[in-house]
């Protein structure tokens, strides 16, 4: 499957925040989308949504325009969010908040199995499953976030810079569960991040917004060693 979007353009009151963004993902890819902080990054993401309306501008799932559809809709198309800041129920238990993921499921039988993928993909959260989600710490919010937008299988997954705030090891481990689910599933990923290094290292492609324009796209490893990107994004 190909989520597209084409020409995205969006702005809050009078601001423009996106003016124009052509981007990709098909399945079994991680697609990167680096910039720095106010770039459009999280915009893009909630564009492709349904949460944040979009003036101008195409969103494509297999060719068919899925603007203006209400969030529900898009998420039961296969479209997953783990939005910026997790937001997860802090008074729920970790194994409410999945079951609050996976709502359009009415089979117990698949809800079970979905839940053993999720806990085996991330074994913190089975060991915290009857805890509140506020109690977490940072790196297992991100997790439950991660899990809680997994549990429907979606075609397409949307992370919203899932390193922020985390120790070092614990974005790497969270980053191999990350890169282990595109080899090991069909889904794509749209990995947006202010650390460079981390997603280009991990993302088949990427793109480089810039105060809502794409200014640079291609192989992830080219990134990488693109002069501009050292210089703006890895410092030197
Ligand atoms: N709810 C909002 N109301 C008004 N302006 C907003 C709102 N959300 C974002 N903006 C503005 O839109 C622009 C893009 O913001 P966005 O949150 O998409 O950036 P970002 O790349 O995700 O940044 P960060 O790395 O800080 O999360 C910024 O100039 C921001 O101030
Ligand atoms: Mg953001």
């Amino acid at each position: 499957m190909k989520l597209e979007i084409e020409k995205l353009t969006a702005s809050y009151g009078s601001v423009r925040a996106l003016h124009g963004i052509d981007l990709y993902c098909e399945t079994g890819e991680m697609v990167a989308v680096i910039g720095s902080n106010g770039a459009g990054k999280s915009t893009t993401l909630n564009c492709i949504c349904g949460v944040v309306p979009v003036s101008y501008g195409e969103v494509r799932l297999d060719g068919l325009d899925i603007l203006d559809r209400p969030p529900h809709e898009i998420a039961a198309m296969g479209i997953a969010q783990a939005p910026e800041g997790r937001r997860m129920f802090p008074r729920l238990t970790v194994l409410e908040n999945l079951e609050m993921g996976a709502y359009l499921l009415n089979d117990n039988k698949t809800l079970k199995k979905r839940l053993e993928y999720i806990y085996d993909l991330f074994p913190k959260l089975f060991e915290r499953k009857g805890q509140n989600a506020g109690n977490l710490s940072g790196g297992e919010q991100q997790m439950l976030a991660i899990g809680r937008a997994l549990i429907r299988e979606p075609s397409f997954l949307l992370l919203d810079e899932p390193s922020l705030g985390l120790a070092p090891v614990v974005v790497e481990s969270i980053f191999d569960v990350i890169s282990g689910l595109v080899r090991s599933s069909d889904v794509g990923i749209i990995l947006v991040e202010q650390n460079a290094v981390l997603a280009l290292g991990i993302a088949d492609r990427g793109y480089v917004l810039e105060n809502g324009r794409i200014v640079l796209e291609s192989p992830a490893k080219a990134l990488l060693d693109d002069e501009r990107v050292k210089t703006a994004y890895i410092g030197g």
